[in-house]
């Protein structure tokens, strides 16, 4: 089901899910940084909250490192903390290094759900596919930003994932900027678009749905006035 949740804040996570409008939940060191996690023991007790709370529903953790063994050995240690936490693993390294393909293929030979993250296109996406990744991450926002438009890298990438159903690989899109990526870029064909509380809100609250309910609750004062 399309949305995820792209937060860290037990808070909010727990009041989209009370509405029953979010499926999943994902989250990065940046993410975790903002929402004031300091130390791993407190990454570990709120990832291990969030799985809870979405019981059933896919929650994403990221590795903590760059060491292709250490990210192996987070990747094992992070799964078995709940059932549902599905292990987020960056594309390759700040350097280019493409050892992080090797570590997704291995996680998955070991029944390790991935969420292949840090994507900018179809290419990356395909190749993180064919390493073993269920989910793909493309970061929409980023890809706008350096003027290309994302959409068309969704549509590629559907187009691929496609040809393979029983594969079963999920297009997450992230990165969201504004209220309109949410259905422009499922249109485009992303299973899951990963949004912040802060859009997902804008995209939920309309001015003219405001004006038209006061209306509605006018005339219904004016009925109750009505009723004897
Ligand atoms: C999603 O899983 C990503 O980690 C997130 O959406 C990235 O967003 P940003 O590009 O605003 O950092």
């Amino acid at each position: 089901m399309p949305i995820f949740l792209d937060s860290s804040d037990l808070n909010e996570i727990k009041k989209y899910n009370k509405m029953g409008i979010i499926r999943g939940v994902t989250t990065n060191p940046t993410i975790m940084v903002k929402d004031g996690l300091k130390t791993f023991d407190e990454i570990k007790e709120r990832t291990i909250e969030i799985a809870k709370e979405m019981n059933n529903y896919p929650v994403s953790v990221e590795v903590l490192s760059n060491e292709p063994e250490i990210m192996f050995k987070q990747a094992d240690e992070f799964s078995n903390w709940a059932h549902n936490i599905n292990i987020k693993i960056p594309f390759h390294g700040p350097n280019g290094e493409l050892d992080n393909l090797e570590i997704i293929r291995r996680l998955s030979d070991c029944g390790i759900k991935v969420n292949c993250t840090a994507m900018m296109n179809a290419s990356q996406c395909i190749t993180s596919a064919l390493a073993g990744a269920k989910y793909v991450s493309l970061f929409g926002g980023r890809i706008n930003d350096m003027g290309y438009n994302c959409k068309w890298e969704i549509r590629k990438t559907r187009r691929f994932l496609d040809r393979y159903p029983y594969e079963n690989i999920k297009i997450i899109i992230g990165s969201v900027r504004e209220a309109l990526n949410i259905s422009e870029w499922l249109h485009y064909g992303a299973d899951i678009i990963t949004t912040p509380p802060k859009i997902l809100e804008k995209a939920l609250v309309h001015a003219r749905t405001k004006e038209t309910v006061k209306m509605f609750l006018d005339d219904a004062e004016k009925l109750k006035k009505a009723i004897k």
